[in-house]
């Protein structure tokens, strides 16, 4: 059954294409588009998706070119899976007509976007998007791209897909864990943008983390026309209004990778949010009780607030100094000025960052 289903449209121009967003589009929406008639499919599935992919491939029919499963989780996004699925494709005999598939979270989608923009030189590619971190982020945008051992993201590509289905359906089996750090992107998204956003997490977060359907495709949906919305004035982070959606995610990655993925990447941005909220304090005139109300928000979600000891503050700096969000050897910030409002580029001293991540952990 679909209820409700909603379209989102993410414009720029020739790339423009839309997000559909609604319960239970799956499998049926895929075989009906008219984007895939006469095009050969190549799927590229997280293997705990089995049974769903099967339905969509199922429903595919000739169309099906090929398919590989991968497994979900930060490892696979990496130079070795790309070996793979480019051998995957040639042994599929894949053209220029070719369209990609991609089922699963983040990772999934990161991997097989990097594939589609590169195999052939650029084949099209619709997005699946299965957590809620790639529902309301990754999969829209076209940001792709692998990691490499010294650092996240370091090779990738602009590629727009030619579709997004979001089917919160999907959401149901997310385990908690998961779940919850997708949270920290919706809460990341009313910070940026949206008080009312905010305000309903604040409110009815007890049904959310139940994963009530209709609180669900409520947030979904919203989170999902910010970014389009972001995306399209700034497709590729030139003018600083893409910038927006790195909201605590300077102080994020490093401490991502510090802590060697052990933390999911949710989790990470959840604890350099209360990193940037209390630079926002200091620099931009964010008041303590907002502070407060993220704070609070994030503990309520079961996201950590508190960065264990173990990770060396001096590390996590030195994991930030190589981020992409580093410009001209200074560290750059979005702070928050209110919720539902930031400013970006601003340049933060190293020493006040080393104290703000002290005293994350206190
Ligand atoms: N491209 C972008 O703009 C962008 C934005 C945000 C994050 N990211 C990237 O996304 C990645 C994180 O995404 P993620 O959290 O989705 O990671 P993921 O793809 O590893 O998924 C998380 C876990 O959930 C499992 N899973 C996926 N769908 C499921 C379902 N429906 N039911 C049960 N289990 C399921 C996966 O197997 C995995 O174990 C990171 O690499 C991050 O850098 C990219
Ligand atoms: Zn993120």
């Amino acid at each position: 059954v679909n209820h409700n289903p909603a379209t989102i449209t993410v414009r720029l121009g020739p790339r423009s294409y839309n997000i559909a967003v609604g319960k239970g589009l799956l499998p049926g929406i895929l075989s009906r588009s008219p984007l895939l008639r006469d095009r050969p499919c190549f799927v590229i599935a997280d293997r705990k998706l089995h049974t769903l992919t099967c339905q969509i491939t199922k429903n595919l029919g000739s169309r099906l070119a090929g398919s590989l499963y991968l497994k979900g989780g930060e490892p696979s996004k990496q130079m070795g899976t790309m070996g793979k699925l480019y051998e995957a494709a040639a042994r599929a005999r894949l053209d220029r007509r070719s369209c990609v598939i991609a089922i699963g979270g983040g990772v999934i989608g990161d991997a097989a976007g990097f594939f589609a923009a590169t195999y052939l030189r650029g084949l099209p590619i619709i997005h699946v998007p299965t957590t809620l971190v790639a529902q309301v982020d990754s999969a829209i945008g076209g940001k792709t791209g692998v990691n490499l051992p010294s650092g996240k993201n370091l090779v990738g590509a602009f590629h727009q897909p030619m579709l997004v289905v979001v089917d919160t359906a999907t959401l149901t089996t997310l385990p908690a864990r998961e779940f919850r750090a997708g949270l920290a992107e919706v809460i990341k998204s009313g910070v940026i943008a949206d008080s009312e956003l905010f305000g309903r997490l604040e409110k009815n977060l007890t049904s959310i983390l139940r994963k009530d359907a209709a609180e669900l495709a409520w947030i979904v949906k919203r989170c999902c026309a910010i970014k389009a919305d972001v995306v399209s004035r700034d497709e590729r982070e030139l003018t600083g209004l893409r910038a927006i959606l790195n909201f605590g995610h300077t102080i994020g990655h490093g401490i991502e990778a510090a802590a060697k993925y052990s933390l999911l990447h949710g989790e990470a941005v959840a604890l350099g949010m209360i990193g940037a909220s209390l630079l926002s304090m200091r620099i931009s005139k964010f008041p303590v009780k907002e502070h407060d109300r993220l704070l609070d928000l994030i503990r309520r979600t079961g996201l950590p607030t508190r960065l264990p000891v173990k990770y060396k503050p001096a590390e996590i700096l030195k994991a930030m100094r190589l981020d992409k969000k580093v410009a001209n050897g200074q560290l750059r910030f979005v702070l928050a000025t209110k919720i539902g409002k930031v400013k970006t580029g601003i340049p933060v001293a190293e020493s006040l960052v080393l104290e703000t991540i002290r005293e994350l952990q206190r």
